[in-house]
């Protein structure tokens, strides 16, 4: 596991700074009465300091009310914006499905991936490469996704100390670039119980020999900041890589992990991340977590649970939706209650 995530850090995501940072928690805001009294909404300001410098990551948590027990939490990593997880629900987006989550018995956290770095490429001049970069940056220095990712670790930070969470049942679920981020940040952070990866394409879960859809040469030409320097050895050239994405997948054995995809997104390679998912399975098996996946995908709209793995293909375009969510929860149903 050290080699292997080693490879991922030197060639593709890179390496956090060891940079010393203070971490501190406040809560701006608690509702024990939220979506009809149904759970407890907390706001989080989550502070980072170094060397003078800081950045807050602001999360946004919903709890069951009601319930004996600690909950299962959700932890979305949000590219789209706040718009999708408005905290007084008056917006409501099957991208963050609060209420059918809570009636589920699930907790729902929330944060944006540009509180932590902006989603740009900005030379690593601002969000948290602006606080915890030293000196020049090496070629294997981390980009914008391991900076996500370490985002979604703080986040864990907090919920591991917050009464109504059960810490040791916390989901971490990414769409697209943040499928990508999810699966990173289940690599390195081994807290996290269930990895969800939803149409990850391209440096999430698609295999890059097979070149389809996306490419390693696309993705680092359209999005530079996502990686370290080193990725860019790679296009053109993916089978020189010392690894393929079903050996990220591998990293989150023996916990749980949900690939899925959408029909309509080719871009996101639904057969390419089925190959990945199946290919890790071996490494699921030694680590304890039997599975027997079938080696054929299943159709459309019908999930497949083996042991500690899962997967879908549903119907229509790029997206996160409540179908997919319902499958997420399905899946945590019987994986981590
Ligand atoms: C672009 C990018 C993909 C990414 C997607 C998204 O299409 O090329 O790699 O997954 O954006 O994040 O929606």
């Amino acid at each position: 596991r050290p080699e292997i995530l080693g490879l991922f850090r030197e060639n593709v995501f890179g390496v956090v700074p060891d940079t010393k940072y203070e971490i501190s928690f406040s809560t701006i805001n608690e509702d024990r009465n939220a979506i009809n009294g149904a759970a407890t909404l907390k706001q989080i300001d989550i502070k980072i300091e170094s060397g003078g410098k800081s950045l807050i990551i602001h999360l946004t948590l919903f709890t069951p009310n009601g319930k004996k027990k600690k909950s299962p939490v959700f932890l979305l990593i949000d590219n789209r914006g706040p718009a999708n997880t408005d905290p007084l629900r008056k917006v409501k987006s099957e991208f963050w499905p609060v209420e059918e989550a809570i009636a589920r018995g699930y907790g729902m956290a929330v944060f944006y991936n540009a509180d932590v770095d902006p989603d740009k490429h900005d030379e690593f001049k601002n969000g948290i490469h602006a606080v915890l970069d030293k000196g020049p940056r090496p070629d294997n220095a981390w980009g914008t996704i391991a900076a996500w990712a370490w985002g979604a670790s703080r986040c864990m930070d907090y919920l591991v100390t917050d009464k109504d969470v059960d810490g040791s049942r916390v989901a971490v679920v990414g769409h697209s670039r943040g499928g990508k981020t999810a699966l990173w940040a289940g690599a390195e952070d081994t807290r996290f119980a269930i990895v969800v990866s939803n149409e990850s394409g391209c440096a999430g879960a698609a295999l890059a020999r097979r070149r389809y859809g996306e490419t390693v040469a696309r993705i680092n030409t359209s999005f530079p900041h996502w990686f370290n320097a080193n990725f860019k050895k790679f296009n053109n050239n993916e089978d020189a890589l010392p690894l393929d994405m079903h050996m990220l997948l591998a990293l989150i054995a023996p916990r749980a992990l949900y690939v899925d995809c959408a029909s309509e997104d080719l871009w996101g390679d639904p057969a390419g991340s089925y190959i990945s998912l199946y290919k890790s399975v071996p490494v699921f098996n030694i680590l304890g977590a039997k599975s027997d996946l079938p080696e054929v995908m299943p159709p459309l709209n019908k999930q497949v649970m083996s042991g500690k793995v899962a997967y879908h293909v549903r119907d229509g375009v790029h997206n996160m939706l409540l179908k997919d969510w319902n499958f997420f929860m399905d899946f945590a149903d019987v994986v981590m209650k």
